[in-house]
């Protein structure tokens, strides 16, 4: 949103004392959130201003740790976002419907809302945010991108100066959890998973982390505050880890590397044309162990962000859990509140709110320029590895290293590390080869930072 001097002028300077929030949901994060609001002590003091006035739930006969008073806890969610008392409505109910519907309609009412809900902010966000800009309201999602890692206030105010130009994460824990596993025990990914399941570190369907659709939504909430414009979830290319073998992780290993999930958001500028071109991109990426994420291990998540003048700042934490998460919640819910009691601040504050309303442009993945690292099964007869290097070669594909370690039954194992190329002219090279007579089978490939 562009506000100009008469459209701040609509926006209302109010004074509150005693602000009411409406919980949508009380599972991890919003009883976290509870125990926070409840238990004020030795925090900041502007927590003893809030008040918990309702929270909605989807089961009230539900056994639960947390105490309310008589008529908070309630099935209606719909009364809580049309509720004229609640001044913040709170939802941290997940899923896409009614989280999306009822999100609007608290907006509709002139409520602020704070959310930790990646899912619907990187799919309906254009939607929310133009909703709440109209009604001159606060969206705040700090929660939504690695859990208790401050990095959306931090990317919307204290990087304001610089001029971001790549943002690198590691922002699904449980993926982070199953690659470390794979990596420490030699384990192979379904038995990782299956284990990280029974022990309730990965959900019972775990699609959406292990097939980067959880990172993926993160990178577009981040690529937008980085690069000040919206992203169109479709256009991120979107690789998961359950292709990634313990024959992998064994040779990134023997080649100086570790294998994490990465979400990465570029800026290029183009030499024809000077408007800014984003790559976005999240896949199991071979990380060199120097490189400072290739250090962050197990259900952490790490946010590596380069920008003009400032250089590389690194962000480590806890990526979810109730109080990680909750923590999150509750400074939105307090910066909303500060907001709320001066009566000297115009709603709504230019950092706090969304301030753009272009698409970004991202590039094909085709274009990417990046290292590859590739695994052949080949027939074991001379003249093979000569055959894959002129096959790249003819492609413009400089190889860095091949190397032949093992014999599988009657099949040679080849490895190869690619110089910087086009993906486009890797992927015609690889298309190729897996027609050669020699090829049995193109075990892996994988891109590396
Ligand atoms: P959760 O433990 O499953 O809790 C969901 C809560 O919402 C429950 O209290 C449930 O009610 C209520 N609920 C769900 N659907 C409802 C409906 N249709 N009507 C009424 N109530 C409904 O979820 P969570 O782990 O706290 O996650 C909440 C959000 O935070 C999600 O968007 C998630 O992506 C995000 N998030 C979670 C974490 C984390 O560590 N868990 C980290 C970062 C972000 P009942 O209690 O009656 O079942
Ligand atoms: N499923 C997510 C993860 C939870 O594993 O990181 C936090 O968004």
């Amino acid at each position: 949103m562009c506000q100009n001097g008469n459209e701040l002028n609509k926006f209302l300077q109010v004074k509150v004392v005693g602000i009411k929030i409406g919980l949508l949901g009380l599972g991890t994060v919003g009883g976290g959130t509870v125990e926070i609001l409840q238990s004020p002590e030795g925090r900041h003091p502007l927590l003893q201003e809030l008040e918990i006035y309702r929270v909605g739930v989807r089961d009230r006969t539900k056994n639960r740790s947390l105490q309310f008073a008589e008529n908070v806890l309630t099935t209606d969610l719909e009364a809580i976002v049309t509720d004229p008392n609640i001044d913040i409505v709170v939802e941290v109910m997940g899923g896409l419907e009614p989280a999306r519907s009822l999100i609007l309609q608290a907006i509709a009412n002139n409520k602020h809302v704070v959310t930790a809900n990646k899912a619907v902010i990187a799919r309906y966000g254009e939607e929310i945010f133009s909703a709440a800009n109209e009604k001159g309201v606060y969206v705040m999602l700090e929660a939504a991108v690695a859990g208790g890692i401050p990095v959306i206030q931090t990317l919307k105010q204290s990087l304001g100066a610089n001029r971001i130009q790549t943002v690198t994460g590691i922002v699904n824990g449980t993926t982070n959890y199953i690659l470390t596993r794979m990596q420490t025990e030699g384990a192979d990914f379904a038995q990782v998973l299956a284990d990280a399941q029974q022990l309730g570190y990965a959900e019972a369907d775990p699609s959406a982390d292990v097939d980067g659709l959880d990172a993926a939504d993160k990178i577009a909430i981040l690529a937008s505050l980085a690069f000040g414009g919206r992203i169109n979830l479709a256009d991120i290319y979107c690789e998961g880890i359950r292709q990634v073998s313990a024959a992998d992780i064994a040779y990134a290993d023997k080649l100086g590397f570790v294998i994490k999930l990465l979400a990465i958001a570029h800026r290029h500028t183009t030499k024809t044309t000077d408007s800014d071109l984003l790559s976005i991109r999240v896949h199991p990426t071979f990380v060199p162990k120097i490189h400072p994420l290739a250090t962050i291990n197990g259900v952490y998540n790490a946010i590596l962000i380069e920008g003009e003048p400032l250089g590389q700042v690194m962000f480590y934490g806890r990526g979810a859990g109730a109080g990680p998460t909750a923590s999150a919640v509750v400074s939105d819910i307090m910066n909303i509140a500060a907001i709320l009691k001066t009566e000297t601040v115009p709603i709504p504050h230019p950092l706090l709110s969304c301030s753009h309303q272009h698409y970004c442009k991202i590039a094909p993945i085709q274009e990417l320029i990046t290292r590859f690292y590739a695994r052949f099964l080949t027939k074991d007869r001379p003249g093979v590895i000569g055959k894959l290097g002129t096959c790249f070669g003819n492609h413009h594909v400089s190889l860095e290293s091949v190397v032949q370690t093992g014999i599988h039954g009657e099949l040679a194992e080849i490895v190869v590390v690619t110089h910087d190329v086009a993906e486009g002219n890797f992927q015609l090279a690889i298309d190729e080869i897996s027609k050669m007579e020699s090829i049995d089978r193109i075990a892996s490939k994988l891109r590396v930072l």
